[in-house]
């Protein structure tokens, strides 16, 4: 009596084990994560006006991170001409839908779709990203922007800005129904830290040093000349381009351009009315906040 019903015990042991074993891997594999907003659909119109205000072209590789029905990447390939359209999507449905459309407009060899979780996906080798994942989306996502695109990289949200990370322009476009905002930013260069550098300014030698703090692309800075502190009217930083305006005790205007790229800026500077090149290189390296 007790074996038989030792054995009966074993027996749905058993299948529990085998149940778990067969249905819950497959399970695991089928069950989808869910999205952490729906697809809706940018307007087409809308779609090409965000391109336009990119400049994407020939050079570009194109990331809509959540990219629905793949409408962005296409269209950067199909009506932009961008070298590479790639849409980020956890639904897989959409997906195949992806794919096929870029089929059937003849791009499938240079748009690329993938199926999952955009936080898991590399996104450094992107040029423009583009956006439509809502505010606190667009929050979670900074920080991810912030640590794998290059300083250049432009960031394209329709309808939802950054939080404390101020976009670089704004713009309004009709839509098909309404009015939508797209957001605009560049990836600030880390020009954090102190610079220095020198020129021959009418025969006399001068040592220039800049300070500077930053947080996200906003910039506060001091710059001395031979030790006399400049008065600082404008420090500008739009991806890697700084541009400082200021004048001196004695009222001579100075003015930098110049390109950041890791820890060298070299452009041109105007100081009462003559134009020389700068070459400044980085002595201390600051902190970016964001
Ligand atoms: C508002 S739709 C935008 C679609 C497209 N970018 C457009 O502008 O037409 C957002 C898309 O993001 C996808 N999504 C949501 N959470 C995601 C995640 N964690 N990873 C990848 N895609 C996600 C959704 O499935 C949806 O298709």
């Amino acid at each position: 009596m007790k074996i038989k019903r030792l054995a009966k015990q074993l027996l749905i042991s058993l299948f529990v084990v085998s149940v778990s074993v067969s249905v819950w891997p497959s399970l695991a594999l089928t069950v989808e994560p869910e999205p952490d907003v729906p697809f809706v659909p940018t307007p087409m119109s809308v779609v090409m006006e965000m391109l336009k205000i990119a400049g994407v072209d020939k050079d570009d590789v194109v990331y809509d991170i959540g990219s629905g029905d793949g409408r962005i990447p296409i269209a950067a390939v199909s009506a932009f001409g961008a070298k590479k359209g790639v849409g980020i999507e956890i639904q897989t449905k959409l997906v195949e839908l992806s794919r096929q459309k870029a089929m059937k407009e003849g791009v499938a060899d240079r748009v690329e779709f993938i199926a999952r979780d955009l936080f898991l996906v590399p996104i450094h080798e992107a040029t423009v990203v583009t956006l439509y994942m809502g505010y606190e989306m667009n929050i979670r996502i900074r920080p991810k922007l912030f640590k794998e695109l290059k300083p250049g990289t432009l960031i394209v949200s329709h309808d939802f800005g950054m939080g404390e990370w101020r976009q670089d322009s704004t713009y309004t476009v009709r839509g098909d129904h309404r009015e939508h905002t797209i957001y605009y930013w560049v990836i600030p260069a880390n020009v954090a830290g102190t610079w220095k550098w020198n020129a021959n300014i009418k025969g006399k030698q001068k040592q220039f040093v800049l300070n500077a703090k930053q947080q996200f692309q906003e910039v506060t800075a001091t710059l001395t000349v031979n030790n006399k502190e400049v008065t600082l009217n404008e420090v500008r930083l739009l991806g890697k381009k700084l541009t400082i305006s200021g004048s001196m005790p004695d009222g001579q205007v100075l003015k930098f351009q110049g390109e950041a790229v890791s820890d060298a800026i070299a452009g041109t500077m105007e100081i009462a009315g003559a134009s020389h090149r700068w070459t400044a290189k980085r002595h201390a390296v600051g902190v970016v906040i964001h």
